[in-house]
């Protein structure tokens, strides 16, 4: 038939330009075998994805170390409203640094990706100290003075933080005790004869000691420091970790103590990965904040099943490794009113191409399906995870589907219910599974698929 030849070179046509296209980030519809077509938001038009040299705004740095938040979820998308108050922060330091006592009006969560940190919480009543390793994770209540070392003589410190704002939904500041090229102490604002009768001292005095504003010229050594990052000598670091307390035997914590991620058994364990889970359920710090933890590993080649979290939002933190991303949501409203016509309601799938430091953001019940395209390495806060699901779309284990019963699988779908049950039993792996089964090699020949997506 003449009819079937055109559409053909058509569509081959539409194909090549929407891989042009996808390549500038460009929304285009992507059209499979039949004629279904599904419109794709990939690169910087997807909402969800935050690729790192883009998306943090610095707030310290120096030679030593840097502080970097994220741009607001609110403010990239109406999607992730609830987000606003919740922020993410990473911060970095060189070895052997200190990073100056502060306090900030946000609760934090805190959990280290690589190196090793030294944390100490300051109280009225007294501190302390913890040895925190990667995967390590502790609630620093708000207002709460902390300062944190890297005592490592070679590797480099990073940790991530969710903060969760206290005056304002999205905004937190930190309220350093010291003065510094960077900012100033906060002790500094208050008056001189607030300042004098506060510390029974003269303000020359007061001065001098709190702020070095005089006599800098001639004891040059304790002048102003450069930044809220500071170098430290062998001896302070000794010091400085000598009362420190070793978090890593500990999983599930006290009220107050740092715990560990991957000190129990992986929920989801197999040869192509493993997911470490701490739910609120579990951990009073978490129970608190209302949030679950997560840490995955994936092997190079594996994909995380698709599935969909029944009321958190997951905020996902890349550690190390790449991995091609696919979220899938309903087109917004308004976007389809504005076609106009009483169209089909449409799927969205958002693609993102995810590789070191990166955040991608899962809202709840949006399916999610992760390629791992290397070894891979990522964290996860959950947010409103209080009795939280994962629904697997697929696999043996925790597959909702496969709780439908026949008779509605007969009538939801075009072939018979046992052919469908068929089809979702085939699937024998569970949460992680081969990215590239051998079938799909066979059919598709070693050049794999016969539609390139560049991205
Ligand atoms: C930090 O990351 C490097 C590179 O991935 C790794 O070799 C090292 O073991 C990590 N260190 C810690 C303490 O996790
Ligand atoms: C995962 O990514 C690899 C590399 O891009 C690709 O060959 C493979 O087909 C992908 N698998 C799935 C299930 O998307």
């Amino acid at each position: 038939m003449m009819r079937a030849r055109v559409p053909l070179l058509l569509l081959l046509g539409i194909l090549f330009l929407a891989s042009l296209s996808v390549s500038f980030g460009i929304v285009h519809r992507e059209h499979h075998e039949s004629r279904e077509e599904v419109s794709v938001l990939s690169g910087k038009n997807n909402p969800f994805y935050f690729n790192s040299d883009r998306w943090f705004r610095t707030l310290y740095r120096n030679e030593l170390g840097r502080i970097r938040v994220l741009q607001r979820f609110d403010q990239r998308s109406k999607q992730m409203q609830n987000l606003e108050n919740y922020r993410v922060v990473e911060f970095k330091s060189k070895p052997n640094t200190l990073l100056l006592p502060h306090h900030a009006d946000a609760d934090f969560l805190l959990v280290v990706l690589n190196g090793t940190a030294v944390l100490t919480l300051v109280n009225p009543d007294g501190r302390d100290s913890y040895i925190l390793e990667q995967g390590h994770a502790q609630k620093i209540p708000a207002g709460t003075i902390f300062f944190l070392v890297n005592p490592d003589d070679n590797e480099n410190l990073r940790i991530i933080k969710l903060a969760v704002p206290v005056n304002n939904p999205h905004r937190f500041q930190d309220f350093f005790l010291s003065s510094t090229e960077a900012q100033q102490s906060y002790l500094q604002g208050f008056s001189k004869n607030i300042l004098e009768a506060s510390f029974d001292s003269d303000i020359k005095e007061i001065n001098r000691v709190l702020f070095g504003e005089e006599g800098q010229q001639q004891q040059g050594e304790e002048s102003q420091q450069e930044g809220v990052f500071v170098e430290l000598k062998r001896e302070q670091i000794q010091e400085l970790t000598k009362h420190a307390k070793s978090s890593s035997k500990k999983s599930l914590s006290s009220e107050d103590e740092p715990f560990n991620l991957r000190n129990q058994k992986p929920i989801y364990s197999n040869k192509f990965g493993k997911l470490y889970e701490i739910t609120p359920e579990k951990n009073p710090q978490l129970k608190d904040l209302d949030v679950f933890l997560s840490s995955v590993d994936m092997k190079e080649g594996s994909l995380l099943l698709p599935h969909y979290n029944s009321k958190a939002m997951v905020i996902l933190v890349i550690n190390e490794g790449k991995a091609n991303i696919e979220l899938v949501g309903l087109r917004e409203q308004e976007q389809q009113q504005q076609e106009q016509q009483e169209e089909m309601l449409e799927v969205q799938r958002y693609r993102a191409k995810v590789s070191k430091h990166d955040v991608f953001v899962i809202p709840a019940a949006y399916p999610v399906a992760i390629n791992a395209t290397s070894n891979l390495n990522f964290f996860a806060f959950g947010i409103n995870a209080e009795n939280n699901q994962r629904n697997f779309l697929a696999g043996e284990k925790d597959n909702v589907i496969s709780e439908i019963p026949t008779e509605v699988l007969d009538l939801a779908f075009p072939a018979p219910g046992e052919k469908v049950e068929k089809l979702i039993e085939k699937q024998t792996g569970s949460h992680f599974v081969d990215a590239q089964p051998e079938e799909q090699q066979r059919e598709e020949g070693p050049k794999g698929r016969k539609v390139h997506f560049v991205y």
